[in-house]
């Protein structure tokens, strides 16, 4: 079997004050495997983005811990940490999360140009990682003359330009409608997921479940079990 990419035990994050003081995750616990895409579906509110958020190394759990290929994350220094987030995990928002005034190519450059790679070689990566999305043809317009399916694979792009072990998406068909969202999910399985890579992907939409290794339950912040056939 492959070597565990992820282990995350134990994870509890509280949000809040006083009688506002919400348990977000509960003593969630899961364990993922290098060339596997792992999908977590939920209700609302049940911890899912706070969950990845503390797997992805942007948010500190307040108890509990998370192994990414044998390192203990959040006893990383500050720095360590940055480098974490920028060069093993890509991190696909809900909403894309593009910046309106640079171009499709610009956005996608952006964590090259944080790991100070120089600019023109940036924008060549960024080129070739648009056109492994297959929007060769839309690399010099701003996100916004874009379809939402289009943006998402920009928001993908961006994501894997560093060439990262760990892809996180969260809910990413949410914005989508339903074939535009099996293409997006199809193409991921097929070209961006390989033997040193793992994928989790959060999502309520049943009609991706096809493209998972494994479906974890998640509810009221804790992981509740596997979901198994077309329940
Ligand atoms: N920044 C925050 N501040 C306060 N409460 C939060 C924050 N983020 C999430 N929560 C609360 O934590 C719980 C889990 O939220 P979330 O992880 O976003 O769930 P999901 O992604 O499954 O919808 C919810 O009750 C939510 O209201
Ligand atoms: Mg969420």
């Amino acid at each position: 079997m492959a070597a565990v990419a992820i282990r995350a035990s134990q994870l509890v994050k509280w949000f809040g004050e006083g009688r506002a003081r919400t348990l977000a995750v509960d003593h969630a616990a899961l364990e993922a495997r290098f060339g596997e895409m792992l999908f977590i579906v939920g209700p609302s509110g049940s911890g899912k983005t706070t969950l990845l958020s503390i797997i992805s190394g942007i948010l500190r759990p307040d108890e509990g811990t998370v192994t990414v290929k044998d390192t203990d994350i959040w006893r990383l220094s500050k720095d360590a940490l940055a480098e974490f987030r920028l060069r093993t995990v890509g991190f696909v928002f809900q909403d894309y999360h593009l910046f309106p005034r640079l171009t499709t190519a610009e956005n996608v450059a952006i964590p090259l140009i944080l790991q100070n790679v120089d600019w023109d070689k940036a924008l060549g990566e960024a080129e070739k990682y648009l056109e492994v999305v297959g929007l060769h043809e839309r690399i010099g317009l701003p996100p916004f003359k874009l379809s939402g399916g289009e943006q998402q694979r920009v928001a993908i792009a961006r994501a894997i330009v560093s060439q990262p072990q760990i892809l996180v998406l969260d809910e990413p068909t949410a914005s989508l409608d339903g074939d535009t969202g099996r293409r997006i999910l199809s193409f991921v399985h097929d070209h961006i997921l390989n033997d040193q890579r793992c994928i989790l992907i959060v999502t309520h939409d049943a009609r991706i479940f096809e493209y998972a290794d494994r479906i974890l339950r998640m509810e009221d912040g804790r992981i509740t079990g596997t979901v198994t056939g077309t329940e």
